[in-house]
């Protein structure tokens, strides 16, 4: 039931919900196996639809919401899954089109401007429809001619219906487009990794409906110059056979880099025990590295195969009585990786101890085990290999980097009338919404209600200009 007593109803109540959360990869030419646009899609799979949200597999999120956060966040609040749950129970009342907030608009081109340079594969590459995943290199010559300052790299899927995720890697000896040459058809396999030691092995990810890493001034990487920029691929199963033609767009820092992003390892060297995964057995593996200087963390990605089942990452004080938690993934899902970043810069001081703890279901309970049955599993890059890895990019750290932002810029909380100030429109929008009690404009603290303490936050703010 609604907080006014009437009847839960899809135009008012789900449609936002979904609309917000869902449709972007659930409709025509996305990832989602069926659109939800319509009354009738997603009352089509209701009783589906409260169940995945309920176990937390839709939206796909990995990372433990409690434990830490990251800039494009997706998940349900627990009023957004109660409305879900109690929509099914009414029977899926449709309710009045006229209450329908109408489908969000999707921008087609770059999220985040004009690329100074776009990279595309060479020739469309065709994924079968026999219904398998397939996991693909492709080797994207840069030409740049000179070592080129990044800001952003933004992969552009080329068909949205197969692209799962791609990883990013740079290669600088040749490696890659011989393997390529090596290969009949465009591109050449690889599953966990580049097939050798890349320059970097982890350059980006992307996964359908992320905001690419766009670096604040002063900060970026340098691809040397005659460098080749590797996009693996994940295609997911099809019917019908897809092509594809990815691009890569590329935006380059205005000014010189003055501060130029790192990417520190952690793998199985800093395990105390050797990386083997005994059969019909749970492992548990915990590296440690140190953190030789102040720094700033800038992203994370825990990495590996399809034994894996969780991660938990965070960082230690030489004394033990601080630890800033990191990145918690209860469930690991190897189609769902990606690049985690974090809101704002994240400070880790020199001294202190970088822990990464994975945990492996080597059983015939775990459902994606490539072993049947169950087998010994060691490092290595295949399918039926595993790996323990974690990428963290960060800078040297900076007085006053804590409150660096690198998500999309913030909205300014208080400035509810959008005029660029907090001042007295704003209160005067308070006022007109006193007492409101369901999405409320003025709920600046977000407690789900408008009152005294929403005015007060609001004079916390009052005369500060948003940008
Ligand atoms: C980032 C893209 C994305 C978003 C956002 C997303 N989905 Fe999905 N959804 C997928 C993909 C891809 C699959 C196919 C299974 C897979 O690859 O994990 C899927 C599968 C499903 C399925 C079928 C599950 C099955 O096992 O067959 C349902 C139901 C579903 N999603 C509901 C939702 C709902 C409800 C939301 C929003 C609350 C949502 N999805 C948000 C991409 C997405």
């Amino acid at each position: 039931m609604g907080l006014d007593g009437q009847s839960v109803t899809f135009h008012e109540d789900v449609a936002p919900i979904i609309y917000g959360n869902c449709t972007e990869c659930h409709r025509e030419g996305e990832i989602g196996p069926m659109p939800f646009t319509t009354y009738a899609e997603v009352a089509a799979y209701g009783e589906f639809i409260e169940y995945v949200t309920s176990i937390g597999y839709m939206p796909p999120w990995t990372p433990d919401p409690e434990y830490s956060h990251f800039v494009g966040e997706k998940v349900l609040t627990a009023e957004e899954l109660e409305t879900l749950s109690d929509w099914v129970s009414a029977g899926k009342p449709e309710g009045d089109p006229a209450a329908n907030p109408g489908l969000p608009d999707f921008p087609s081109g770059s999220q985040i401007g004009e690329p100074d340079h776009v990279l595309t594969m060479a020739e469309p590459y065709v994924h079968d429809g026999d219904m398998t995943d397939e996991y693909r290199v492709f080797v994207l010559p840069t030409e740049f001619g000179e070592d080129a300052s990044i800001r952003a790299l933004e992969v552009m899927p080329g068909n949205h219906t197969i692209a799962h995720h791609a990883i990013l890697g740079l290669d600088d000896s040749g490696q890659a487009a011989a393997l390529d040459a090596g290969d009949p058809e465009p591109g050449y396999e690889g599953f966990g990794g580049f097939g050798f030691a890349a320059l970097s092995s982890f350059f980006g990810a992307w996964v359908p409906g992320a905001l690419p890493v766009d670096y604040p001034p002063g900060i970026g990487r340098s691809i040397p110059a005659g460098a080749d920029l590797l996009v693996q691929m994940h295609y997911g199963p099809s019917a019908i056979s897809e092509s594809d033609q990815t691009e890569v767009n590329v935006f380059l820092t205005e000014e010189p880099i003055e501060r130029e992003v790192t990417t520190a390892i952690m793998g199985p060297q800093h395990l105390d025990v050797p990386f083997i995964l005994p059969p019909d057995q749970i492992s548990s593996f915990h590296g440690t590295f140190p953190v030789a200087a102040d720094v700033s963390l800038i992203n994370i990605a825990p990495h590996c195969h399809l034994i894996g089942a969780s991660w938990l990452v965070y960082a230690t004080s030489p004394d033990n009585q601080d630890t800033i938690p990191l990145i918690s993934i209860p469930e690991w899902d190897f189609n769902w990786q990606g690049f985690f970043t974090f809101p704002t810069l994240t400070k880790i001081p020199q001294g202190y101890t970088l822990h990464g703890e994975a945990t492996y279901d080597n059983t015939a309970s775990n459902p994606f085990n490539p072993n049947d049955p169950p087998a010994w599993v060691s490092f290595g890059e295949g399918t039926e290999d595993e790996m323990f890895f974690v990428f963290l990019d960060f800078v040297l750290y900076e007085e006053g980097d804590e409150s660096i932002s690198l998500g999309p810029d913030a909205p300014c909380p208080g400035d509810l009338t959008g005029d660029d100030i907090i001042g007295v429109s704003d209160a005067l929008l308070i006022l007109s919404e006193f007492g409101c009690q369901s999405g409320c404009q003025a709920d600046l603290d977000e407690d789900g209600l408008v009152t005294v303490s929403d005015v007060l936050f609001l004079l916390g703010l009052y005369g500060t200009p948003c940008e």
